[in-house]
């Protein structure tokens, strides 16, 4: 993964094209669900590295199912199961989690199964894609773990991204100050109307502290994965006996006032000149995790989410469908909006 899906030179190629697309629906539309639209860019530029197709287009029924069953994944993984504290009920599988489950990952499966079949029915020329690669190493893994693999990318790396774009738009659009400060930065360092690419990135500081400000408020998978202790461990004076589940609660984290001022307000300025980062060394902020386990397409995420949001901010002015703005939110393994964002695109 490290040296053909998040290699740098990798990650570079044609990322503002997908976000182009997305621009470009926001144009022709009224209203925008900015949650499901970011959906869209983020598996497009994902199923792009993988198996150089657009999965997604914005108004494709296809994608909608595919954001839907991605998003029941989501839900049915988090929702508490009985099977962890018992694990004798495992086999009754009383709140049929895992009969679920595999219904929408069978789906899934079969999706990325066709994209498999077309790509090995082709005349064996040089695509140079992740899944060719892939399936180039028959020894060490075979087509069932190409299959899961995609599954597992895509399934962690659409919703996440896509919750985090629309959580950070919701923010913008119920704190006026932050908006028209994120504009004017927008407006100065790559001019009013345009793309942001990522090369830009680095030259809009306020963009990424909004980023991060999200992160720390809306962490897209609240509790980390699940991790299992190996052996008695003490951790300030709790002992954790072998074969524990922990959940590690960034939530809380986020929204402690021990470590944050005023922890509840949307402040993106308390990162301006703060070394914090989200990069799993800074335990207050790690939405990506840290140690080994920690997210594989961080360098990823942390280019599509500022190259989506900076470029929807900075081509349209918005405002919230309605008026009312609810910021409620709906767990599941990721926290997503209850409410999805619906905004409208005021050309500039
Ligand atoms: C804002 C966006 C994202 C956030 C907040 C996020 C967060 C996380 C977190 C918290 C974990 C678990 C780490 C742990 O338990 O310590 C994780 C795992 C993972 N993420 Fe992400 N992620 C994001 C985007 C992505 C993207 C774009 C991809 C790639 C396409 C991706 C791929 C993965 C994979 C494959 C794992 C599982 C790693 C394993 O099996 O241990 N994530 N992510």
């Amino acid at each position: 993964m490290t040296s053909n899906i998040f290699s740098p030179s990798r990650l570079d190629a044609n990322q503002h094209l997908r976000t182009r697309k997305l621009i470009t629906y926001c144009r022709t539309a009224d209203v925008v669900d900015v949650g499901r639209a970011a959906f869209q860019t983020a598996l497009n530029a994902l199923s792009n590295t993988i198996f150089s197709v657009d999965l997604a287009d914005p108004v494709s029924d296809s994608a909608r199912e595919f954001k839907e069953i991605i998003s029941s994944i989501m839900e049915v993984a988090g929702k508490p199961n009985p099977v962890d504290f018992f694990p004798f009920l495992a086999i009754f599988d009383p709140l049929g989690i895992r009969r679920r489950l595999s219904v929408y990952f069978g789906k899934v499966i079969d999706i990325f199964s066709s994209l498999i079949d077309e790509r090995l029915e082709k005349p064996k020329e040089e695509m140079n894609d992740v899944i060719d690669i892939l399936l180039s190493m028959p020894q060490e893994i075979d087509r069932t773990h190409v299959e899961h693999l995609c599954l597992d990318l895509f399934a962690a790396g659409t919703d996440t991204t896509s919750s985090t774009v629309e959580w950070a738009m919701a923010e913008a659009l119920k704190n006026p100050e932050t908006m028209k400060r994120a504009k004017a930065e927008l407006e100065e360092v790559i001019g009013k109307g345009k793309m942001v690419r990522e090369g830009d990135i680095s030259r809009l500081p306020y963009l990424q502290c909004i980023v991060k400000e999200t992160l720390r408020l809306h962490p897209p998978v609240p509790f980390l994965i699940p991790r299992k202790v190996e052996e008695d461990v003490e951790v300030s004076g709790h002992r954790v006996p072998k074969g524990s589940q922990v959940f590690v609660n960034l939530w809380a984290i986020g929204r402690d006032p021990k470590v944050w001022e005023k922890p509840l307000d949307f402040n993106p300025l308390r990162f301006l000149n703060s070394e914090v980062d989200v990069k799993g060394k800074d335990y207050e902020l790690i939405p990506f995790g840290a140690g080994r386990r920690i997210c594989p397409g961080l360098t990823l995420a942390m280019r599509m989410v500022p190259v989506m949001l900076g470029s929807l901010l900075n081509s349209f002015d918005w405002k919230v469908e309605g008026g009312k703005l609810e910021m409620d939110d709906k767990f599941g393994i990721t926290l997503v909006k209850a409410q999805p964002l619906r905004a409208v695109p005021i050309p500039l």
